[in-house]
């Protein structure tokens, strides 16, 4: 068992912190298993009414952990990092997102889906995929041009351009962007609280009706996203890019 995902319970929230700061809180496929089984378990447990999301103050997530890319490439859609995405897509509970410092690849495509997103004003955000021989995932090929259009989702897609935490907040992908990583971090915290104050089936009724037009088509993308993911994790230049991240260390 590993402490890179620490659970914390205060009242009706559940907190899962992302705790490997040595690599950046990159995700491993064991870290996403617990992400995926804390979600399922905050989903049924009728004593939580709110899931919170974060990093540190200095770094949110550096996305997927590029050895275990190499090493132990998700094969299909039982991999770990599937059944996150699934059990995340699920999840009635509202989810806050606190993000501090980088939020790579994953770390920022995660966003889309969660309720309430609070970043610092200078958190670097960026979803590198193309750069890395990639493709888009987690639904963000559909949710992104249809968020930002399609000309900015193609900067951000097909260039792989970065940005900040406040340019997030002016687009919309998240809540509100905060001065500082210590106001984000608090002010997610906060807003995560305040749901033991609200009427729990109420809010996840109000949640339901939000997600369910986009439910099916949402699911597909994810699938077929993951599909051409897969495959190009296996491909030349995916191998290159990745050990060249690696190697350069
Ligand atoms: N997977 C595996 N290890 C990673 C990692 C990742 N995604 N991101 C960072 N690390 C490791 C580095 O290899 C380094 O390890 P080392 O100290 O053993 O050499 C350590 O974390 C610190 O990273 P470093 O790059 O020195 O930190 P930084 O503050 O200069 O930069 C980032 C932070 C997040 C901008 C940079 O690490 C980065 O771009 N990471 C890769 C992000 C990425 O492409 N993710 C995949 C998206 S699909």
């Amino acid at each position: 068992m590993t402490d890179a995902i620490v659970l914390e319970r205060e009242g009706s929230l559940l907190t899962l912190r992302l705790n490997r700061a040595d690599k950046k809180n990159a995700l491993t496929r064991a870290m996403y298993g617990q992400l995926g089984q804390a979600l399922r378990e905050a989903d049924a447990d009728p004593g939580i009414n709110a899931v919170l999301i974060r990093g540190s103050s200095e770094c949110f997530t550096s996305g997927n952990d590029i050895a275990d890319f190499l090493e132990e490439p998700p094969s299909d859609l039982d991999s770990p990092v599937f059944a996150f995405m699934r059990s995340l897509l699920d999840c009635r509970k509202p989810v806050i997102a606190a993000v501090a410092g980088p939020a790579v690849g994953i770390g920022t495509t995660l966003l889309l889906h969660c309720d309430l997103v609070y970043v610092s004003a200078d958190a670097r955000l960026r979803m590198p995929f193309v750069n890395l021989g990639l493709c888009p995932e987690f639904g963000s090929s559909l949710l992104l041009p249809r968020l930002v259009g399609h000309a900015t989702a193609a900067r951000l897609l097909l260039l792989g351009e970065g940005f900040s935490g406040e340019q997030a907040a002016a687009w919309g992908l998240a809540t509100e962007a905060l001065p500082s990583a210590e106001q984000a971090l608090a002010k997610a915290r906060e807003v995560a609280l305040s749901f033991d104050q609200l009427a729990p089936a109420a809010v996840q009724v109000s949640k339901a009706l939000m997600k369910a037009p986009d439910r099916e088509q949402l699911r597909q993308v994810v699938e077929a996203e993951a599909a051409l993911f897969v495959e190009r994790l296996r491909s030349p230049e995916a191998i290159a890019a990745l050990s060249g991240f690696i190697n350069k260390r």
